[in-house]
């Protein structure tokens, strides 16, 4: 089959996307399928390959010739449904949720409204408009965070007043809309929910982030983390965390695979977020995590896209 593996997009994960994606084209090319790579540049160009740019319409019949196509976006303009609502229109079948979980997820606030509504804790928090920011006042530490964005860019950890106004300007620079968080005490563990057309979720073992500190941008992509997979899970706890990703995956009504992380505190599971298109290298958190339920790169993507064809 012919696959069409999309990759960067306009926004501060172009970089991260690239990688996913290439090593997405990688895998499915040794798997056997036929890999027509596009990149969306940062300034919303699309190229073929390596190739000149592509107008949207010719991207457009370029998708159009394949059976199959794998948005390999994070972020907004990517991970957020409005690729998969160009796939939609194009009437071109892809691996991954569709518009509105997309949406939902990118939105951390609509998920903590889902969340909550599903009875998962959230941390404590405020949304903030450049209205309203003005005269929000700070207390306690807390983090600050742009509503929609990704890999950690424009959050920051605020220990005292004075620094909260720097975090808000990182944060409003990359959306409307942010979110000032209490800071959860707890461990981070990630859960990764395959959900299949058949309506079964399988999820994989749990991953424990072990950093010191934030797991910041810095360490996500600097080496400076470990993952201890399977993470060292009480029965009680590790079903409580599975119970919470698979209801999160569905009552947001992902699809093909999404990464559910939480923070487990004393008290149980706090939900932090939804990647609805998490990072996708070999040594990213998806894969790591599939690979030790015994499922490989090559086998894991190739489940996904023949899920999509049928
Ligand atoms: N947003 C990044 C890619 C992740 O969640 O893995
Ligand atoms: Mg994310």
């Amino acid at each position: 089959a012919r696959v069409a593996v999309i990759g960067g997009g306009q926004n501060c994960e172009h970089d991260v996307s690239l990688a996913s994606a290439a090593a997405v084209g990688g895998a499915l090319e040794s798997a056997g399928y036929a890999v027509v790579r596009l990149t969306i540049g940062r300034d919303g160009a699309w190229r073929q390959g390596d190739g000149c740019p592509v107008d949207l319409t010719d991207a457009i019949h370029v998708l159009r010739t394949c059976d199959v196509a794998v948005p390999v976006l994070h972020g907004p303009r990517g991970e957020d449904g409005t690729l998969a609502a160009l796939c939609d229109q194009a009437g071109v079948p892809y691996v991954g949720s569709g518009v509105l979980a997309g949406a939902l997820a990118m939105d951390k606030w609509a998920t903590k409204l889902v969340a909550a509504d599903l009875g998962i804790a959230v941390a404590p928090g405020v949304l903030l408009t450049p209205s309203t920011a003005p005269a929000h006042r700070w207390t306690h530490p807390v983090v600050v965070k742009p509503v929609s964005a990704g890999s950690s860019q424009g959050v920051s950890l605020v220990r005292a007043a004075d620094e909260l106004p720097a975090a808000l300007d990182a944060a409003f620079a990359l959306d409307r809309r942010v979110l000032v968080e209490d800071v959860v005490a707890g461990r981070e563990v990630d859960l990764a929910v395959l959900g299949r057309p058949d309506g079964s979720r399988t999820v994989a073992p749990a991953l424990e982030i072990v950093v010191d500190g934030l797991f910041d941008f810095a360490t996500k992509y600097g080496g400076g983390a470990d993952f201890r997979i399977p993470a060292d899970l009480a029965d009680t706890e590790r079903k409580e965390l599975e119970d919470a990703a698979v209801a999160m995956f569905d009552a947001l009504g992902c699809a093909s695979v999404a990464r559910v992380d939480f923070f487990l505190t004393a008290a149980g599971p706090v939900l932090n977020e939804v990647n609805t298109m998490p990072g996708f290298t070999e040594q990213s958190q998806v894969p790591k995590m599939f690979a030790a339920a015994g499922v490989s790169y090559a086998e894991l993507l190739d489940l996904l896209v023949r899920d999509v064809l049928g």
